[in-house]
C-alpha cells in the first residue's frame, strides 16, 4: 500500500506574536465549532484516496493546536482511524505551546494516541520574548517543564536565533533547560523579519529596537556555536534548521523533504499527492480547496533538489548542473560523497544563494 502523510492545520492562537505571519487567528469558539465541522467534511471527502493509503505520519500544526478543546483532536483521529489506515507505529505529532504544558492536556494528547510533541519555546530569555512580542510565564515553565518526559519520549523544542538582545550564553541556557526537559530533537530557525508584522513596523520605525538585534555575521556564529552544543548533547544537524538523537529524526518533515506525498487538512493547508499539488483557502470558518495542478518533471527536480540540499544527506548530483556544482564544492559549500552533494555548514549558512544557483 502507498504511504502518506497528512498535516492538520488548526489555526487558533490566544494572542498573535507580533513576528508570526502563520496563518492563524485569534481564538473563538464560534468559529472553532464551525471549522471543526469543515475539517470533518475535509476529511470525508478524501475518503477514497485514504482507503488506498498507510498513513505513516500525522502533524497537527498551526496556530496553537494546544489551545483547542482535545475533544476536537480525538474526533479527528477517530475519523482518520475509520475511514483510513493509521500505520500502527505512526508518527503522530501536536505543535503545544510552553503555557499548555499541563498534565490534563498532556494526557489527553497522549490517551488519543499522540506520541511526539513538539514545544514552541523559542527562548527563556523574557526580555527577548518580550521585544518580539511573544507571551511567555517563565515562572509557569520553570513550573511544569518537567512534565512533559512523563507523557512523551520523542519531544522536540522550537527555538529561535537572532533575537534582539540574545546572547549565545542565553542560548546555551534556553538549550540546557530544554535539554532538561527530556528532549531529543530541536528545530531552529533564525528570526525573519515578515513585512506586515507589528514587529516589522516597529523595526523600520523605532530605531533602539533596531540596535538590539545581532547582525547578519554575529546570528552565523550563533548558529555555528549552536551546532557545536548540540552535538554535546548527542543531537545532529539532519536538516538545516533541525538537530535530533539518531533516530529520534522527525518521520513528518523527512517525508515532506524527500519528496514524499501528504495530504494538508485545514485553511492554508498545502498537499501534495502522486504529481499533482493544491492548497486550500486561508478563509475561516469556510474554506475550499484551491484548483489543482500537475506538476512537471522540471518541477520535479526543482522540488527535489530544494528539499532535498535542506537535508544532511544531500542530492544526487545528476538533478543539478554539474559544473555549477563543482565550483560550490570547490569554494567548500558542498560537499560530494559517493555521487551526492551535500552542503556543509559553510554551505547550509548561505544555502537558499545556493540553492538559487543550482536550480
Ligand atoms: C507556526 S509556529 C507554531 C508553533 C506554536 N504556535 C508556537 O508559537 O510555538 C512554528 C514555529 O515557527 C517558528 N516561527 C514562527 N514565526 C517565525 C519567524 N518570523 N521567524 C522564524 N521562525 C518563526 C517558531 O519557532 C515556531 O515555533
Ligand atoms: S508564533 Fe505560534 S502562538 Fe504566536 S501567533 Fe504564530 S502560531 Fe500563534
Amino acid at each position: 500500500m502507498k504511504e502518506i502523510s497528512i498535516y492538520i492545520h488548526i489555526p487558533f492562537c490566544r494572542q498573535k506574536c507580533d513576528y508570526c505571519n502563520f496563518f492563524s487567528v485569534e481564538k473563538s469558539a464560534q468559529i472553532e465549532e464551525v471549522y471543526f465541522k469543515n475539517l470533518s467534511n475535509e476529511i470525508s471527502s478524501y475518503e477514497s484516496l485514504l482507503k488506498d493509503r498507510l498513513i505513516k505520519t500525522i502533524y497537527f500544526g498551526g496556530g496553537t493546536p494546544s489551545i483547542v478543546d482535545g475533544v476536537y483532536i480525538n474526533n479527528i483521529l477517530s475519523q482518520l482511524r475509520t475511514i483510513g489506515n493509521i500505520d500502527s507505529a505512526a508518527e503522530i505529532t501536536i505543535e503545544c505551546n510552553p503555557e499548555d504544558v499541563v498534565e490534563s492536556k498532556l494526557e489527553n494528547f497522549k490517551s488519543v494516541g499522540i506520541n511526539r510533541i513538539s514545544i514552541g519555546l523559542q527562548t527563556t530569555n523574557t526580555n527577548a520574548a518580550e521585544l518580539i512580542g511573544r507571551r511567555f510565564d517563565k515562572k509557569q515553565w520553570n513550573k511544569n517543564k518537567h512534565i512533559i518526559k512523563k507523557h512523551f519520549d520523542n519531544i522536540s523544542i522550537d527555538i529561535m536565533l537572532g533575537l534582539p538582545s540574545q546572547s549565545m550564553k542565553e542560548v546555551k541556557q534556553t538549550i540546557k533547560e530544554a535539554i532538561s526537559a527530556g528532549v531529543g530533537h530541536i528545530s531552529c530557525y533564525d528570526l525573519t523579519l515578515k513585512e506586515k508584522t507589528p514587529l516589522f513596523e516597529r523595526y523600520i520605525t523605532d530605531l533602539s529596537l533596531k540596535f538590539e538585534f545581532p547582525t547578519q555575521k554575529q546570528v552565523v556564529n550563533q548558529r555555528e556555536a549552536f551546532g557545536k552544543v548540540m552535538e554535546t548533547y548527542g543531537m545532529f544537524r539532519y536538516e538545516v534548521s533541525n538537530y535530533a538523537k539518531p533516530g529520534l529524526e522527525s518521520r513528518h518533515n523527512l517525508n515532506y523533504w524527500l519528496c514524499g506525498d501528504f495530504l494538508g487538512l485545514g485553511a492554508g493547508a498545502y498537499s501534495k499527492v502522486d504529481d499533482m499539488e493544491w492548497e486550500n483557502e486561508t478563509t475561516l470558518p469556510h474554506y475550499n480547496s484551491k484548483e489543482k495542478s500537475k506538476l512537471t518533471k522540471e518541477e520535479k527536480r526543482i522540488n527535489k533538489t530544494m528539499m532535498g540540499l535542506r537535508t544532511s544527506s544531500g542530492i544526487d548530483i545528476s538533478l543539478v548542473e554539474k559544473n555549477e556544482a563543482e565550483i560550490l564544492i570547490k569554494s567548500g559549500h558542498l560537499a560530494l560523497k559517493d555521487g551526492k552533494i551535500k552542503a556543509t555548514t559553510k554551505g547550509f549558512n548561505v544555502l537558499d544563494e545556493i540553492i538559487l544557483r543550482l536550480v
